[in-house]
């Protein structure tokens, strides 16, 4: 039976900053117990039983560091994940975004698959048709960004099995997508939604103005430090009456509360003010 690691952990600390250095992972950004439970995953599955020995895997064997990244960065995600939050949206922040003039932007921080800047997309479309809008909806332009390739990837394919439409009410299924599965976004959709690579930690945030920044179920896996200097770079990057809206377990800590006022605090959307 492998040992629980500790976060001292000498060969712990080798083996992720070796991650940082060759990958361009910062694990030095990310809760340790995070890190570690993922690592022992992968390590199991490998019947590996110390991070030496895990590490010169991962010399020898491409495919393992791939997979390694592919849990490190936890990609789980679905259309309209968590109805409720994206209902509060709608009812309460979009419409003041969708009344004002030009273009409306919107960034989705840590988008996985796609399935998240989409969900935004349709989102304001429900808002614009409630506030009797519909058109406003192509001043709306959605960028979603995430550090790994291959859920940009499949971001960019906009292709999803069944188990993804769980939350999505049966009108925006058939309007946005293509009939069957895998269902693809169609071109109306996918014209409002960008994706880009972009590393949270380590890369500023793309060029504005944002008018809504989407980062939900990203932050948890960051450490304090790292927590506070992207919520700060998100309340300069949103203009004046901008939103943020995080996950469903997540909340503004700090100095951050000072720069946001409460919207939704149980849906966890917050102005700028
Ligand atoms: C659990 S998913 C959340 C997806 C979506 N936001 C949602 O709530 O359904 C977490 C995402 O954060 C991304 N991520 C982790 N660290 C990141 C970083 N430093 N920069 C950008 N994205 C990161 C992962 O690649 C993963 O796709």
């Amino acid at each position: 039976m492998m040992m629980a690691p500790a976060a001292s952990d000498a060969g712990f600390e080798a083996l992720t900053r070796k991650i940082a250095r060759e990958r361009g992972f910062a694990c030095s950004a990310y809760k340790p117990t995070c890190l570690m439970r993922r690592i022992a995953v992968r390590m199991r599955a490998r019947g590996v039983h110390d991070y030496a020995a895990y590490a010169s895997l991962l010399d020898r064997d491409p495919a393992e560091y791939e997979r390694l990244l592919d849990a490190l960065t936890i990609n789980v995600t679905q259309l309209r994940r968590n109805a409720e939050a994206w209902e509060a949206l709608e009812r309460e922040a979009l419409p003041a975004l969708l009344e004002r003039h030009g273009p409306i932007r919107a960034w989705s921080a840590g988008c996985s698959s796609g399935e998240e800047p989409y969900t935004v997309a349709m989102s304001f479309a429900r808002a614009a048709a409630e506030i009797g809008r519909p058109a406003a909806l192509d001043r709306v332009h959605v960028v979603g960004t995430d550090i790994d390739e291959r859920s940009l990837e499949r971001a960019r394919a906009g292709r999803y099995a069944e188990a993804a439409f769980r939350e999505v009410p049966a009108d925006d299924r058939a309007r946005w997508f293509t009939a069957g599965y895998p269902a693809e976004a169609g071109p109306v959709l996918r014209a409002r939604v960008q994706i880009e690579r972009r590393d949270l930690l380590e890369q500023p945030a793309p060029a504005g103005p944002w008018h809504l920044i989407t980062c939900r179920n990203v932050i948890i896996y960051f450490d304090r430090a790292s927590q506070d200097a992207l919520f700060e770079r998100f309340a300069t990057a949103l203009e004046p009456g901008g939103v943020l809206m995080l996950g469903k377990v997540e909340s503004l800590l700090g100095a951050a509360r000072e720069r946001f006022e409460p919207v939704n605090v149980r849906e966890r959307i917050y102005r700028k003010p």
